[in-house]
């Protein structure tokens, strides 16, 4: 059974490379794909780059070229809700993409042709990633020191199953995340990639699952230690998350 584990960025998934017991290392597309063994099961590991076609491109390559059996997306998000802070863990449940729009021709939202206007995680592998999270944080000392932590201001980290929203948008301003609220209440925060791979699973019938570590607030301050946060939080969030989730498949 092997696992594809996707990130945008690279920043956000260079704690588990290294880490990773690589066994051959494949570049198509712009993209480099390392296969190998990660906490001994087989994986397939590669950062996809930014937005919904290049993850979608990439989850696609993994699917059709290196044929994984299910993917997990993992990286950083914005939280759009005041119950979500940084350094909190999301486990996606329903991925929708907000800069969807063809009505009046179909529904707000709506990916024309499939009629969904969102797309559900593996139920089975969403609890997994539950367990795995809450079993992380309750041992984050491992992998993050008190100092790193504090300087983030993570004090009281919480993992939370919710909905997830992406578009090709960095969203930066509260009218923007306000907007997105509105349309979609269940929504916790956002990003740039999940509902694409998300729907390029559904079409391939693929079990697919997402975490995202909380980096900012949606507002003006969030580009502000982006890429430092990716590389020194977000990153061991996921390797220890993965360790975890990874023991269970
Ligand atoms: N990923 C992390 N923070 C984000 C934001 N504010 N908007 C979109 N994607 C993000």
């Amino acid at each position: 059974m092997y696992t594809g584990i996707i990130s945008a960025m690279k920043e956000e998934i260079q704690a588990v490379i290294e880490v990773l017991e690589i066994e051959s290392k494949q570049v198509k597309g712009m993209r480099t794909y390392y296969v190998g063994k990660l906490y001994g099961k087989p994986v397939v590991l590669v950062f996809s780059r930014w937005g919904k076609v290049a993850s979608a491109t990439t989850a696609t390559q993994l699917i059709n070229d290196f044929k994984v059996d299910q993917l997990v997306f993992t990286g950083v998000a914005g939280a759009i809700h005041k119950d979500v802070q940084i350094g909190d863990i999301i486990v996606g449940k329903q991925l929708f993409q907000h800069d969807m729009n063809a009505s009046p021709l179909v529904e707000t939202y709506e990916v024309p042709l499939l009629g969904k206007t969102s797309f559900l995680t593996n139920q089975a592998k969403r609890a997994d990633l539950m367990a795995s999270s809450k079993s992380f944080l309750a041992e984050i000392e491992l992998f993050l020191s008190k100092e790193l932590l504090t300087e983030f201001n993570i004090i009281s980290p919480k993992v939370i199953e919710s909905d997830i929203a992406s578009g090709d948008q960095f969203i930066s301003n509260k009218m923007q995340s306000d907007k997105i609220s509105e349309g979609l209440p269940t929504v916790k925060c956002v990003e740039m990639e999940g509902a694409a791979v998300a729907q390029v699973c559904f079409e391939y019938n693929k079990p697919f699952s997402i975490i995202r570590t909380i980096s900012d607030n949606a507002n003006n301050n969030a580009h502000v230690d982006f890429p430092k946060f990716a590389h020194e939080i977000a990153s061991k969030y996921a390797l220890g998350i993965l360790k975890n989730y990874l023991s269970l498949q």
